[in-house]
């Protein structure tokens, strides 16, 4: 059993930030996302991990190397443009060979282990699996229908009727039969090859396709209010721990503070984390907040936020909320007159000022 994790893309709902960096890098409780995904793929056995790339080709080599840090051997497949999920399937055939394979959308978290989704893939020797979710808006996502005798019969993107609740999870198993589905296909209207045409010419062939029906949460954090719902999630999993320096600071809840961090005259709210080697002065850190290394936040209040390393904010007079702050970003205040705002900010950013 092979892995497939999917980190090309073109994180167009992640502007202005996917614009300097990949989208599966930005970090959730300080911990990359694609990480997380490789780091359940090789919990479940799998040791030989795929990884698609695009433009940001760079920077995942440079953040993942190759793989032994993981406890898996991986080999990167460049794919010349983002042209689909089913496209990256396809550039990915000499890699995958004839084995099955687990693919993961590399900005995608999910709860659930996979090990028993793989064990009953094996067992039982469908041409795909997918992982599905029971959701409360199915008709903006790409829904399955069932049949009789636990088959997936039809998959529809964003139904405006939904035949049923189960949303695709960005987890799939497939058997080398995908490489006739992804070859057979033409792509859609947005000029992408897609997966879920792909896994439906699978059933129109008569093959087997099998719902697998997740317990736990998933997070697709292609948007910024999902990647901060997974912020969210994953804080509030972690224990207490305060290894940093802690001056006349109140620290409440669960709260990481890593080595050469500095609290001073502050208030940690938990569940949250500082990284290593911030300093938080003069500051309130709020719950679901996730401080990266070297950041400094002096004189202002933060919660339900990201920010990335070596950002500063300092004396900002309102309460930053909801945000994510992308790497080496300053926000001060300037205190020369005229009283006005001096702003450089990169294309598509989104600024709201009180
Ligand atoms: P998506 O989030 O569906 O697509 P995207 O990354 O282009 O983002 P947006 O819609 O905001 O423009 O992709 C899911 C995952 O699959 C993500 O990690 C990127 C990756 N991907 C590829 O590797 N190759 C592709 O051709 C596509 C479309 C996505």
């Amino acid at each position: 059993m092979k892995g497939l994790i999917l980190s090309g893309g073109r994180g167009t709902r992640l502007r202005p930030i996917t614009y300097t960096s990949a989208k599966q890098l930005v970090p959730v409780a300080n911990k990359p996302i694609l990480f997380y995904g490789i780091e359940s793929l090789a919990a479940c056995g799998i040791r030989e991990i795929g990884v698609v790339v695009g433009d940001t080709h760079q920077e995942i080599r440079d953040a993942v190397g190759d793989g032994s840090r993981f406890g898996v051997r991986v080999t990167y497949l460049q794919q010349e443009a983002p042209l689909g999920l089913a496209h990256a399937v396809l550039i990915s055939e000499d890699f995958l060979g004839a084995e099955p394979f687990v693919m993961y959308l590399g900005d995608n978290l999910v709860n659930d282990p996979l090990r028993p989704m793989v064990e009953r893939f094996t067992a039982d020797a469908p041409s795909a699996q997918i992982f599905l979710a029971h959701v409360t808006h199915p008709e903006q996502f790409g829904v399955a229908e069932l049949g009789p005798g636990d088959r997936v019969v039809h998959l529809i993107e964003k139904p405006e009727k939904p035949p049923s609740d189960l949303a695709l999870v960005g987890v799939y198993m497939f058997s080398s039969a995908v490489f006739d589905a992804v070859k057979a296909i033409r792509p859609s209207a947005r000029g992408e090859l897609e997966i879920t045409d792909a896994i439906q010419w699978l059933i129109d062939q008569g093959r087997t396709v099998r719902p697998y029906v997740i317990s736990g949460w998933w997070k697709d954090t292609g948007k910024l209010e999902d990647m901060l719902e997974a912020n969210r999630i994953i804080l509030d999993t972690f224990q207490r721990r305060v290894d940093g320096v802690v001056q006349n600071a109140e620290i409440v809840g669960k709260v990481v503070i890593e080595p050469g961090a500095k609290i001073v005259d502050s208030t940690i709210r938990g569940p949250a984390i500082i990284g290593r080697g911030a300093t938080i002065e003069q500051a309130y850190i709020g719950p679901f907040t996730s401080i990266g290394d070297g950041v400094v936040i002096r004189g202002s209040e933060i919660e339900h936020s990201i920010v990335l390393e070596g950002s500063s904010v300092c004396d900002v007079g309102s309460r930053i909320e909801s945000s994510l702050i992308g790497r080496n970003v300053t926000i001060y205040r300037s205190g020369t007159r005229p009283k006005s705002y001096k702003l450089m900010i990169g294309d598509r950013s989104d600024v709201g000022l009180v």
